[in-house]
């Protein structure tokens, strides 16, 4: 008798196991993020400005940030990156929304704490709440391919290295990934330390990883 009881517990511990295990979505789970110091002992230049880089990404990567970044016409939300729900639309380039559906019809200029709706724990907001345009949408693209695609002044707004390192570092919506209200996890490190990655990367020549064999045939291109 004992024994068929503790059978059905084990079983129902495995099971809450499993749940547990599967609850927070691969890939994402909460990361620290290194210092620029810490990659001093790569001696080769450009083999330190690829590993920044790669350190960077854990920020780059994260939801917080590609959540705003896709390449078609819809926002994701949540850790999964699932489509927005609401649906909403980027409708024109400058990706405030939908007339009548703008993202600041619900994004205020900061989080807004909800109870009891769904599940759902705040709404995120900060000033000035839109997509970025398509041509710097990252969700989909490898390290390599996201990497060329910010240096390239034809995808990313016309921007320098230095004007890439000011808007990582100082940037407000950039900023609000490491505050995203309540029921968010932030990204990984704080704005401070990935805007020192961003300027070490950019010392060392920003360089971009190398694509992995596996990728060879498609577009992407270190340097
Ligand atoms: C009708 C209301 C509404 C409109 C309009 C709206 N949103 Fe949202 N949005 C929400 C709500 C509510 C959430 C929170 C959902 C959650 O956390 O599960 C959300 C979450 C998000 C997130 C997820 C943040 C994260 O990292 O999880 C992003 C990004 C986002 N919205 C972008 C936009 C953009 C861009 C627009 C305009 C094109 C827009 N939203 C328009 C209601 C709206
Ligand atoms: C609420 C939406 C939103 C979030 C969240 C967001 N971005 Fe952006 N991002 C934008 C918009 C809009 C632009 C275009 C701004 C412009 O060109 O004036 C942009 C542009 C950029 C650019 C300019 C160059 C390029 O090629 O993309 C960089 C770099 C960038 N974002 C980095 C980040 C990082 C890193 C994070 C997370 C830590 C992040 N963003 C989170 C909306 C967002």
């Amino acid at each position: 008798m004992m024994k068929t009881i503790s059978g059905i517990a084990a079983v129902a511990v495995a099971a809450i196991a499993f749940l547990a295990v599967q609850a927070p979505t691969a890939q994402t789970a909460t990361q620290s993020l290194r210092v620029a110091q810490e990659f001093r002992d790569i001696e080769n230049p450009a083999e330190r400005s690829k590993a920044l880089f790669g350190e960077m990404t854990k920020v780059i990567t994260h939801p917080r940030c590609m959540n705003c970044h896709p390449r078609d016409d819809s926002p994701r939300q949540g850790m999964a990156m699932q489509m927005h729900n609401p649906p909403v639309i980027r409708h024109d380039e400058s990706g405030f929304g939908a007339p009548g559906m703008r993202c600041t019809t619900c994004h205020g200029a900061e989080n807004m704490r909800l109870v009891g709706v769904g599940g759902i724990k705040s709404i995120p907001g900060h000033d000035v709440w839109h997509l970025a345009p398509k041509s710097m949408g990252w969700i989909g693209l490898s390290p390599a391919e996201i990497c060329t695609q910010l240096k390239d002044p034809a995808r990313n707004g016309g921007r320098s290295l230095a004007d890439i390192h000011e808007h990582m570092a100082e940037d407000g919506l950039v900023g609000w990934a490491w505050a995203p209200g309540e029921g968010r996890e932030p990204a990984p490190g704080t704005q401070a330390r990935f805007g020192k990655l961003v300027a070490a990367w950019i010392d060392t020549g920003a360089h971009c990883p190398t694509p992995p064999a596996a990728e060879a045939g498609g577009v992407s291109t270190g340097d």
